[in-house]
């Protein structure tokens, strides 16, 4: 539904561009826009106070709290004349900025705790809790940012006519896939000198034969793409380096359902055990800081903050991602789309009692009978060292 109330009302923008449709833009941003970032900073508050205190997540704070007082300025402004709505746009740039770099920032904030005082699951559960709303927050925020400054500033994209601001409403899905495999090969390259080839497929139940398309935001699907294929290309190399049959290609399988746009991406990497699949999405395990992940190591791995991160741009329109693995063997990636944009719309957190809890109440105890520790050759796991 967003898609479409974006490009319901976009359209209509691309088709009077006079300053009438960058007016009711303005009036609900004006709005819109301090109201989410009050509602994720007050979720921020509610982090254990020992978290708050470190450097980085004070740093965080005083950004999102800049950005609110600034676009405060706004609530009365009444935007007859040209210099009211450019002067806002200014702000929306100026903000976007000043947040580039609030991911690795807060993700620095996680490890200056850990680092101090350890690792608590109780408190891995709330971080947890809070980073996939607060990165889901972010996510809609620059959504909104960018589609006013794509349709009513300076960068618009001369290359892309038919985008509507950074909506492509027949985005073909096999194309973002290509591109997304050729700039991990060249990374993959780079430090490897070799990359697996890519196999795609398509399989069209709505048109056989035709391209699948999507109402999509190419950059939110090429993000995920990019993620998957560096994680599938390093898990082929590390494997595979020394075998005298060569790399297995990585495969790519693109679908189009009446409900459900899928794209799969299968590597035969030798995956990863079931005990480990979900802590793959957890953030304070991606943030242990480990030998491999030291400066330059692992060239095609960073944070750890990939795949959580994908997850997220997934399900920001209604979407998902799940890994499906068989230890030996390989992994398949799979990320789900809504085939029809009316439904895709927007999965926001809401700042309500029940948020409230999540951070108040304890963890219970566990009512499944469940082994207390890692198994024994744990330790000597390939991927041991991120996570
Ligand atoms: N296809 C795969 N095959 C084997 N292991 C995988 C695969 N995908 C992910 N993993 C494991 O999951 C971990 C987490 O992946 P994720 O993409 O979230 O972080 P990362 O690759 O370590 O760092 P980043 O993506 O932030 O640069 C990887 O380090 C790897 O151990
Ligand atoms: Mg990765």
């Amino acid at each position: 539904m967003l898609l479409i109330m974006f490009l319901g009302s976009q359209s209509s923008f691309l088709q009077c561009r006079d300053n009438a449709c960058e007016k009711t833009s303005y009036m609900f941003l004006r709005k819109e826009l301090p109201v989410r970032l009050a509602n994720t900073m007050r979720e921020v508050n509610l982090l254990p106070d020992k978290l708050l205190s470190q450097p980085s997540v004070r740093l965080v704070q005083k950004w999102y709290m800049q950005s609110f007082v600034e676009l405060l300025d706004y609530e009365n402004r009444k935007p007859e004349n040209c210099q009211a709505l450019n002067d806002f746009l200014e702000l929306l740039i100026e903000i976007r900025n000043r947040h580039n770099d609030v991911v690795p920032t807060m993700a620095q904030g996680v490890i200056e705790y850990k680092e101090k005082f350890g690792f608590d699951p109780f408190i891995s559960s709330n971080i947890q809790y809070f980073l996939d709303r607060f990165y889901t927050n972010r996510i809609s925020f620059r959504m909104l940012i960018n589609q006013h400054t794509l349709l009513f500033g300076d960068d618009t994209n001369p290359a892309h006519p038919k985008h509507i601001g950074s909506i492509d409403p027949t985005c073909n899905v096999a194309e973002v896939v290509s591109d997304a495999y050729d700039t991990a090969k060249m990374l993959c390259e780079k430090y490897y000198l070799a990359a697996p080839e890519l196999k795609i497929e398509e399989f069209n139940m709505k048109a056989p034969k035709k391209p699948i398309q999507a109402v999509y935001v190419p950059s939110h699907l090429f993000h995920m793409l990019f993620e998957l294929f560096k994680n599938s290309m390093r898990a082929t190399v590390e494997l595979h380096e020394n075998s005298a049959e060569g790399l297995p290609p990585v495969k790519a399988k693109v679908t189009l359902g009446k409900e459900d746009l899928s794209i799969k991406i299968s590597d035969r990497g030798g995956g990863v055990p079931l005990r480990k699949i979900d802590r793959l999405f957890n953030y304070m395990y991606s943030t242990a800081p480990t030998p491999s992940l030291e400066q330059g190591a692992v060239p095609l791995a960073g944070f750890g903050y990939g795949l959580p991160i994908s997850r997220l741009y997934a399900r920001y329109f209604q979407g998902d991602l799940k890994l499906y693995s068989m230890e030996g063997v390989g992994t398949d990636a799979v990320i789900y789309l809504k085939a029809l944009s009316s439904e895709s719309f927007e999965r926001l957190p809401v700042f309500n009692k029940s948020a409230l809890r999540h951070y108040k109440t304890s963890p219970e105890a566990d009512d499944w009978s469940n082994p207390s520790k890692e198994p024994r050759d744990a330790s000597k796991s390939k991927y041991k060292a991120n996570r």
